[in-house]
């Protein structure tokens, strides 16, 4: 017989209400076609339950949830759809409208809401909220409809965590719920001012009692606990997870990159993320939902470009979750690119990736110039990197790969000159360049006759000099008018099956052309003396771990 203890291994369902609380935050809103493309997403990352709506708000509303109501009946394994309602009959039938496509296989969940908070319910309901008796059968009534009607019913008394003197209406509420049909009780902390050092009146601590009480009074009953956190004090993560571990719920209810009312509710990737990696801690008893984490990132991507922008360290999903930028963590990732990371970010669909910056070591630029294809050997990485550092030293958000590379061009430089001069004889033009050519003086004499230009005439000497390649194009512009005004030039040169474009500037517009050849030419000689063939991006891309 084996010792080992078992471990107990429980599934907390996920319900997904970024389409119903997530778009009642101002600016979420989203259009009917990306109501549905949000649904399909829901479903690839298999939440269990997507609220989709609100249909008594509009007739928008209501068409929303239907056609999702009717896209997920089509499929096996969507899924189950919750709408939104309060406890009004007319609502109620529209509701359940709205869900009839998943009537069939009860997939379909009528979501029943009733302020219990004695502030709210005085604020929101008037004088009936003085007719407990009135309220509980509204609630006896409405919800047989719904069960009579092929759904399931989950009940929210709404500010849960603000109950106050109401533990025995709620208690009565719930227990009519569930003795009409509710299979879930959902108990919100609806203003996010739960905390556990609340003590006895925690909601936690309620929600035990509750389920306590409704285990005794309905003992055949399987009833699902759940939990709808805001997070108005930062608090909605560690609210839902303590009604998971020290509480009844196997349900969590969230939206997507945490956005909702006001602050937001629980963060749904989060929390995914939270079971996943301490869900198997506590001894004899695992938790964990049935979603595949690898998609957090394509739908966390969605809710922030239709709904709301999300913060670039935004955890789990923001795009720095997995970029690195300071020399001391870029050096050791380059070496193992698990360290400085709290889960292997390809998990959720990350990867990590780097951005130079002023902070960055050399280590790093090497490894992107490397990546680019370009030498940088062991000797020369600081001065590199220094340089690089020193032309871009105003730009302190950090640089882009193409810019980086575009001071490393500059830093090559093959033919750097110091000064142009010309002298006229006749028909033609003498001109003296003095450059360091490879890190050598030199002067660079060509002349200019007849009909020729300054730049054919310098062409040629370079292709003498360099071996040839070809120009195929030449403009030059003055961005501003005036004799002074800059002249802007740009030129092209072919050569070994490649382009390489050079920008000259200068107020004098031959000027302009001749650098902006000498700038060709160095991309041309920066392509032939320092590049090898691109590594592959081993140093970012990180596999799993075994
Ligand atoms: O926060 C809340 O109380 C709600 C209910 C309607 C569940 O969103
Ligand atoms: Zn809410």
């Amino acid at each position: 017989m084996s010792n080992q203890k078992q471990t107990n291994k429980k599934h907390i369902k996920i319900f997904d209400t970024t389409l119903r609380d997530g778009q009642q935050c101002p600016g979420a809103g989203m259009s009917h076609s990306e109501n549905i493309e949000y649904a399909q997403l829901a479903s690839l990352i298999k939440v269990d339950v997507l609220e989709a709506g609100f249909p008594a708000a509009s007739e928008q509303d209501h068409a929303i949830v239907s056609q999702i109501a009717r896209m997920y009946a089509q499929q096996n394994r969507s899924p189950k759809v919750a709408a939104l309602s309060q406890l009004r009959e007319a609502q109620v039938v529209q509701t359940i409208e709205a869900l009839a496509p998943l009537a069939k296989t009860k997939r379909g969940i009528v979501h029943l809401y009733m302020p219990v908070a004695p502030e709210l319910m005085a604020a929101s309901l008037g004088s009936y909220a003085n007719d407990k008796e009135r309220i509980l059968h509204d609630v006896e009534r409405l919800i047989q409809l719904a069960v009579t009607a092929g759904m399931d019913v989950e009940f929210s008394p709404e500010a849960y965590s603000q109950m106050g003197t109401h533990f025995d209406f709620t208690t009565d509420l719930i227990s009519t719920a569930i003795a009409a049909g509710a299979n879930t009780i959902n108990c919100p902390d609806t203003i996010g001012r739960a905390c556990y050092l609340q003590g006895d009146d925690y909601f936690v601590n309620h929600m035990n009692q509750h389920a306590a009480i409704m285990r005794e009074r309905f003992p055949d009953r399987d009833i699902t606990w759940s939990v709808h956190c805001h997070n108005d004090f930062g608090l909605a993560l560690q609210n839902s997870m303590h009604a998971v571990f020290h509480g009844p719920a196997t349900q969590i209810e969230g939206c997507f990159n945490g956005i909702g009312e006001r602050a937001g509710n629980v963060a749904l990737e989060q929390c995914i993320m939270y079971l996943n990696a301490f869900g198997h801690s506590q001894p004899g008893q695992a938790y964990g939902t049935g979603c595949r984490a690898k998609h957090i990132r394509r739908i966390s991507d969605f809710v922030a470009q239709h709904m709301l922008p999300r913060q670039p360290h935004w955890p789990i999903g923001g795009d720095n979750a997995a970029k690195h930028s300071s020399g001391g963590h870029t050096n050791a990732i380059l070496k193992d690119a698990h360290i400085y990371q709290p889960f292997n970010p390809s998990e959720v669909g990350q990867q990590v990736s780097f951005l130079f910056g002023p902070l960055s070591g050399s280590n790093h630029a090497q490894s992107i110039i490397h990546k680019h294809g370009y030498v940088c050997e062991d000797h020369e990485r600081q001065a590199i990197m220094q340089f690089i550092k020193d032309h871009h030293k105003d730009r302190r958000k950090g640089l882009t790969d193409e810019e980086f590379m575009a001071a490393y061009k500059a830093y090559r430089q093959p033919i750097k000159v110091t000064q142009i001069g010309f002298e006229r004889t006749g028909n033609k033009k003498h001109f003296a360049m003095q450059a360091t050519v490879f890190g050598q003086a030199e002067d660079i004499n060509f002349i200019c006759q007849d009909s020729d230009t300054a730049t054919t005439a310098l062409h040629e000497y370079l292709g003498q000099r360099f071996g040839s390649c070809e120009i195929q194009s030449y403009r030059s512009e003055s961005k501003m008018p005036g004799r002074d005004a800059p002249a802007h030039a740009t030129i092209t040169v072919a050569a070994e099956g490649e382009y390489h474009q050079g920008k000259g500037q200068d107020h004098d517009i031959e000027t302009a052309a001749l650098l902006a050849l000498v700038d060709a030419y160095n991309q041309l000689l920066t392509a032939r003396h320092y590049r090898h063939q691109p590594e592959p991006e081993t140093h970012v891309a990180v596999g799993l771990r075994d």
